[in-house]
Parts: C-alpha cells; structure tokens; sequence
C-alpha cells in the first residue's frame, strides 16, 4: 500500500519534471509582454481596465521550478487578473482537493471565482467562464498542448486542442476549441 502511493507520487513528479521543461522562448515572450505593458497605459480608460476591475482575484498553485507555468501567470496578468502565486510541492493533493478529475491533469492549478482552471488555459475562456457562471466546478486543459498560453513554440506551432467544462455532477463537456 505504502509503496503504491510511492510509486504514484513518482509517477505524477515524472510527468510534472518532464511537463515542465523550460520553454525556450521565455526570455523572448517576457520582452513582448513588458512592451504590451506600457504602451496600454495610453489606453487606460478603454474596456480592458473596466474588465480588470470586475475580475475575481486568482491563485495559482505551481510548482516552484516550473517555467511553463510562470509564462501562464504572466499571460493571466496580461489579460488582466490579479494572480498571487503559491508555490507548492505537492500539487497532487491541491489538483484531488479542488476536484480536478483523474486523468485531466496539467502542470498547474488556479483558483478563481469559485471555479478551479487546470492547465494552460487561455484567459478569454476563463474570462467567458466568470461572466456565463455555469453551474460548473471549473475548467481543464489535460496535458500542456503546443502554442496554447504559456506553452508557445519558438517556431509558432500550434497544436490543436480543447478547453473543457467540468460540470458540477461531474459531467464533462467541450467548451472552447482552439
Ligand atoms: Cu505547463
Ligand atoms: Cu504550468
């Protein structure tokens, strides 16, 4: 028994080590965002900072090594959410408490508005979540698709993949194509 729950703990850091290689553009990405930055100022007074203002404050469960993940922060901070960031080694136990289902796993975990989003979803879907307010435990993006937010190929590949509801009974279903 002592030695299953060993070897699944093995398993998932494997699967986050591997997950969670550092993105080779980062360096790249982050001088894009920082111009992004201060050039909206002069558009202050236009929707995105209304938006921000009605936006639920997020947290974000990492792992304190993973790049990936801080790319996804950043792009959540781009849209507008205000992040705080807790750094975890034991993600398993947050992703099986906020009720993310078995087998839909990414690298990291959010919490907003009372909905969990797993993975490297794009902000305009956890946008149109928060502003629907299905009767819904959260979003999943399983895995850590190619060019989706926080996971963009130096070369601009784009690996098809779809964001998925989790329905309060369990049920999951398709909600955004990308
Ligand atoms: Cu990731
Ligand atoms: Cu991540």
């Amino acid at each position: 028994m002592k030695r299953n729950g060993i070897l699944v703990t093995a398993a998932f850091m494997a699967f986050v080590s591997v997950a969670c290689t550092p993105a080779p553009n980062a360096s790249e990405r982050k001088s894009v965002t920082t111009t992004a930055a201060s050039t909206t100022t002069s558009a202050a007074a236009r929707s995105p900072e209304v938006a921000r203002e009605a936006l639920p404050p997020m947290i974000v469960h990492k792992s304190p090594t993973c790049s990936c993940c801080g790319l996804w922060v950043e792009h959540m901070r781009a849209a507008g959410f205000d992040v705080e960031v807790r750094n975890n080694d034991n993600l398993e136990s947050i992703k099986r408490g906020v009720g993310v289902p078995a087998g839909k796993a990414s690298c990291h975990t959010a919490e907003v508005g009372g909905y969990f989003v797993e993975g490297h979803v794009p902000a305009e879907d956890v946008k149109r979540l928060l502003a629907g307010k299905p009767d819904a435990r959260g979003l999943v993006l399983p895995g850590m698709p190619a060019g989706s937010p926080g996971m963009e190929m130096p070369d601009g590949t784009h690996q098809p993949y779809t964001v998925e509801l989790v329905r309060s009974d369990g049920r999951i279903e398709e909600f955004a194509k990308h």
